[in-house]
């Protein structure tokens, strides 16, 4: 049976060093490989790569869909823009600049890469290999205004921008909306089934599956499936995660809400390439984040959730958490071989 060690083995592995280059031509599998480090909804890794001479085209894997939890496909599409960000540094350290389009026809983002003199690798970049949605308590601790500056600038997009909430009362209104987006959801019996289907209890079910949420990165026993999945029954209610996330929001310094100024598949691909883009940024300051995004995705409550906001024609698409704690056990990729499509 492996074991944990043999897990952080294969993540340390899969998130080894990315690697710069100064000489054409550029080494397109490792840009995808690094593509794939990016964050995804559920860690489902919706996403399938075509490289081309110039190019490398991300396309939806709608067989890795959320149908519950994601109805409209909205989150599988910010998935693919934050694959699309990753590669945008990546190129970058190899001496491209990139181009990336939502192609609407084809429903497929085109990264396009052009040698560049400018090109170099960044901070960013190295952020790429210990990005990472950090599911721990946080201590609690003040950012810097310079630190919260740096980070609204990199959630800023085309339409997309951040807002950043601090104060200990507003933070409290985010503990009530998050309750209730539990309470809807963990109540309902296909959105429980969806996400179980998607939650690795042990380090051999990672392994082999190699995507979804393992218990690992978020400090769970490890526990047989049959054993967890009847156990979960009992633990996963909607008054234990109402406790848990409350607490885990309690210890964070801030949360940031993104938002866009249009809601369709273009628009989600910018609020991924946002998202990845202030994630990489927050990993370069040391500072971690995690995703709260229960009253997005519960349609009713987005409304109120809105107008609380102040929102007039923009609509809020993600939420996290941040602050400072260490790193946690890493998620794994699957291999290039399953996301790499013949060209
Ligand atoms: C669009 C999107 C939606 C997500 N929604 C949630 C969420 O509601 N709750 C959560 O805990 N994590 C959420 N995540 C984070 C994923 O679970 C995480 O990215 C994935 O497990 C891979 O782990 P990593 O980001 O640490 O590499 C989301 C990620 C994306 C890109």
């Amino acid at each position: 049976m492996a074991s944990a060690q043999d897990y952080d083995r294969a993540a340390s592995e899969i998130r080894r060093p990315g690697s710069e280059r100064s000489e054409p031509p550029a080494d397109m599998r490792e840009l995808v490989r690094l593509a794939t480090l990016a964050a995804s909804s559920h860690n489902t890794q919706p996403w399938k790569f075509r490289i081309g001479l110039d190019f490398i085209a991300v396309l939806p894997d709608f067989a890795r869909r959320c149908p519950v939890v994601d109805p409209d496909d909205s989150h599988l599409f910010k998935s693919l823009g934050c694959a699309a960000e990753n590669l945008v540094h990546a190129g970058a350290a190899q001496g491209y600049a990139a181009e990336v389009q939502f192609d609407a026809a084809a429903e497929s983002v085109i990264v396009r890469f052009e040698r560049s003199a400018a090109a170099r690798s960044t901070e960013l970049f190295r952020a790429i290999t210990t990005r990472q949605c950090t599911k721990t308590l946080y201590d609690g601790s003040p950012l810097t205004t310079s630190q919260m500056k740096q980070l609204e600038y990199a959630g800023q997009g085309s339409a997309v921008r951040t807002i950043l909430i601090t104060q200990r009362n507003q933070l409290e209104s985010v503990v009530e909306f998050v309750n209730q987006g539990n309470r809807a959801q963990l109540s309902d019996p296909a959105f429980r089934r969806e996400l179980v289907s998607w939650i690795r209890f042990n380090p051999g079910d990672a392994l082999r599956r190699r995507d979804g949420l393992s218990g690992r990165t978020a400090g769970q026993p490890a526990l047989p499936a049959w054993l967890a999945n009847w156990i979960i029954g009992f633990v996963l209610t909607p008054k234990s995660q109402a406790d848990t996330d409350a607490k885990n929001i309690r210890s964070s310094s801030a949360v940031a809400i993104f938002v866009s100024q249009r809601d369709d598949r273009a628009a989600w691909v910018e609020v991924g390439r946002a998202y990845e883009r202030f994630a990489l940024q927050a990993t370069a300051l040391e500072i971690r984040n995690a995703f709260l995004n229960q009253p997005i995705e519960v349609r009713p409550l987005r409304a109120q959730f809105e107008s609380w906001l102040g929102l007039r024609g923009e609509t809020p698409q993600l939420m996290v958490r941040i602050g400072r704690a260490k790193l946690a056990p890493f998620s794994l990729r699957r291999p290039l071989e399953e996301v790499i499509l013949a060209s």
